[in-house]
């Protein structure tokens, strides 16, 4: 037997597959990352011929492992199914994909609260005092690190989390989880309005790169925000590390919305004119953060000017 490491090293990204699998058969991609799961180097030693396919059923988002090779080195080397089942749901279903698909086929998926609905696409809310909600994202999380740079598994046990799932009918196109922190507004305030205050985070957000580039995460996004800007008791609404992708994301549609509603659209003719006052106030009312709504308006000058 040849000991030539290289012969025995492959790339962890290469090697895995992650399948959904629907009525008419499966929509396979690659991860972005995998060294949450396998290591910095993102490399698996010890393996020739290897596979590991992660497959999730479209609705309930069931997973199923197999993992296959040709040739292991020895028993010393790394477990690769052990190392994917610590990050994936008890109810994983490993190698037997005829208990799978019967296990999946008997589940019954739970909708939330319908927050909005936009065409045959609607979004979701579901707060984690509902079990279905809990497991859902115990199967949904590991897409958070295999899609999101410095992603991590966020503690359902803290009722201030939400978790938001868009479907096309009964179909998982993405997700995205919240945080609500209480805004504390100084001693004052808080004396004399005894309303409850929020500052909403947004702080996972993926599409599933199946249904990427269809303005799913734009929909996503819109449904969460207006959701919030109905609702009273959140002053201000902000993004845990965004990437380059969301901010893009975050930044066009926060554009659109104060543009259609006049804030961006009717600004007088020289940004000089514009006090700290206003940008204070009409960030609250927009319930943006003010660093975010300074950018929007500049954004709004170079856009008038054009
Ligand atoms: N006109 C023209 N083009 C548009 C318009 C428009 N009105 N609106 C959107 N687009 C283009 C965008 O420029 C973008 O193109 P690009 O990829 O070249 O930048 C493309 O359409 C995508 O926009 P959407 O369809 O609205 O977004 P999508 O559904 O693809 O979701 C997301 C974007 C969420 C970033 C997705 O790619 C994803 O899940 N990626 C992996 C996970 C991730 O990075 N999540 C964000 C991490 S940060 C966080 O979680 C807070």
């Amino acid at each position: 037997m040849s000991y030539d490491p290289e012969k025995w090293t492959v790339s962890s990204n290469d090697v895995l597959s992650i399948s959904i699998a629907d009525d008419d058969g499966y929509t396979s991609f690659k991860p972005a990352f995998t060294y949450p799961i396998f290591g910095d180097s993102e490399q698996i030693f010890g393996y020739k011929d290897l596979k590991i396919n992660l497959a999730f059923h479209y609705t309930t988002f069931l997973p199923f492992l197999k993992v296959t090779y040709s040739e292991k080195l020895n028993d010393e080397v790394d477990d690769v199914k052990d190392k994917m089942l610590e990050f994936l749901p008890a109810s994983t279903v490993v190698d037997d994909e005829q208990l799978w698909v019967e296990t999946f086929k008997k589940e019954k998926v739970e909708r939330g609260e319908l927050i909005a609905k936009l065409d045959e696409y609607a979004v979701y809310k579901y707060g984690f005092d509902n079990e279905f909600a809990v497991e859902l994202n115990k199967r949904l999380q590991i897409l958070v690190l295999m899609f999101i740079e410095a992603g991590s598994y966020i503690d359902t046990s803290d009722s201030l989390w939400s978790l938001f799932v868009m479907r096309k009918d009964d179909t998982i196109i993405g997700f995205t989880t919240s945080y609500s922190y209480f805004k504390y507004n100084g001693g004052e305030e808080f004396d004399s309005n005894k309303a409850i205050k929020r500052r909403n985070k947004i702080s996972q957000f993926v599409i599933l790169p199946n249904h990427q580039n269809g303005l799913h995460g734009s929909q996503l996004y819109q449904a969460v925000i207006n959701y919030w800007l109905a609702d009273p008791e959140v002053q201000e609404i902000c993004v845990e590390d965004p990437n380059e992708k969301f901010d893009d994301l975050r930044y066009r549609n926060d554009f659109k919305r104060l543009f259609e509603e006049g804030v961006l659209s009717n600004l007088p003719s020289s940004i000089s004119k514009l006090d700290e006052a206003w940008f204070v106030s009409n960030a609250a009312s927009h319930k943006l953060e003010l660093n975010q709504f300074k950018k929007l308006v500049e954004m709004g000058y170079l856009y008038n000017e054009n």
